[in-house]
């Protein structure tokens, strides 16, 4: 028996960070859209667990136990007393170490997957509690659509979105570490007041009216600047986008990935094609949210 997932892909809308934590995090307003850019996540039965992963990006996906995707195997092994023995294989789409939340996906997909495969039948609060504890991404590649997440990011509001948005995404010659670009946060913060980080009325009401200009008028993300500071020449893709016609240009998340908010799938060909051509990012993607959650595809017999 084999199980597989189909996990998406996440932008931040709005990363309202605050001062840095004892414990080292950062408490955030963090409003994610999940855009329908794919993992795929399946589980066999094995003798042992093994990660195994294909796509464009599969060179630099670690296969070993530091992976999400094998940790949420563990952790869920552990809570249920049986032993992680599966096979999981991921079909990744989502681009690698780009601040679209592509691990964190793979750990979402696993656990729903293994919960499936070994009819562990953990309940959605259990299943969100792993996650959290996985990372603070993670329990929103679960939920999907758009949410509000607060203290780490993890503790998450369903929000209602009016319609549908169109993205761009370029994806970087190179990663960007997240815990990286939250200690460049910290070090250009240095001296300053940090804000209690809170999310924006107007951007919450622009996504419940599905209205992309508004949304684009309120986007922000508070570490574009550390992104930047770390790789500079993002900036020229940012530029490249606007001057293509995206409503809106910014970095998604920890970065390097950019994201263009657009008005609709023609304008988005029309910036994907100005990227392209740019000389200023290594891929393009278009894709549209909100797009749903961690889903089993179906069960599927092993060949
Ligand atoms: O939770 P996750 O493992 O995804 O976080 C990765 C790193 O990002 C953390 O180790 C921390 O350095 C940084 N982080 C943070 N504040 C958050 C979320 C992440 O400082 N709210």
């Amino acid at each position: 028996m084999s199980v597989t997932v189909r996990v998406p892909a996440k932008v931040n809308v709005q990363l309202a960070v605050g001062a840095a934590r004892p414990d080292g995090f950062h408490d955030l307003a963090n409003v994610f859209l999940a855009v329908g850019l794919y993992d795929e996540v399946t589980v066999t039965l094995a003798d042992g667990l093994r990660v195994t992963c294909e796509g464009p990006d599969a060179d630099q996906v670690p296969l070993d136990r530091t992976n999400l995707a094998a940790r949420a195997a563990e952790a869920l092994a552990v809570r249920y007393g049986r032993s992680p023995d599966v096979h999981i294989h991921i079909a990744k789409d989502i681009p690698v170490a780009g601040g679209m939340a592509g691990g964190s996906a793979d750990g979402a997909g696993a656990l729903v997957a293994c919960d499936a495969l070994w009819g562990t039948r953990a309940s959605r609060v259990e299943l969100l509690e792993i996650c959290a504890e996985l990372g603070s991404d993670v329990p929103f590649s679960l939920v999907g659509g758009a949410a509000l997440g607060i203290g780490r990011g993890e503790k998450l509001t369903t929000l209602e979105t009016g319609g549908t948005f169109h993205w761009v995404f370029a994806m970087a010659g190179r990663g960007l570490s997240t815990p990286a670009v939250f200690r460049e946060f910290d070090r250009l913060g240095e001296g300053r007041e940090i804000p209690v980080p809170v999310a924006s009325r107007e951007l919450l009401d622009a996504l419940a009216k599905g209205d992309p200009d508004a949304l684009a008028a309120a986007v922000s993300n508070d570490l574009q600047p550390a992104a930047l500071s770390l790789f500079p020449e993002l900036s020229d893709t940012l530029a490249a986008g606007r001057s293509a016609g995206a409503l809106a240009a910014l970095v998604s998340g920890s970065g390097p990935t950019t994201a263009f908010l657009v008005r609709d799938p023609g304008s988005a060909s029309k910036v994907a094609q100005a990227l392209r051509t740019s000389g200023t990012c290594r891929t393009v993607r278009t894709a549209s949210g909100p797009a749903p959650g961690a889903t089993v595809l179906g069960d599927r017999v092993a060949s």
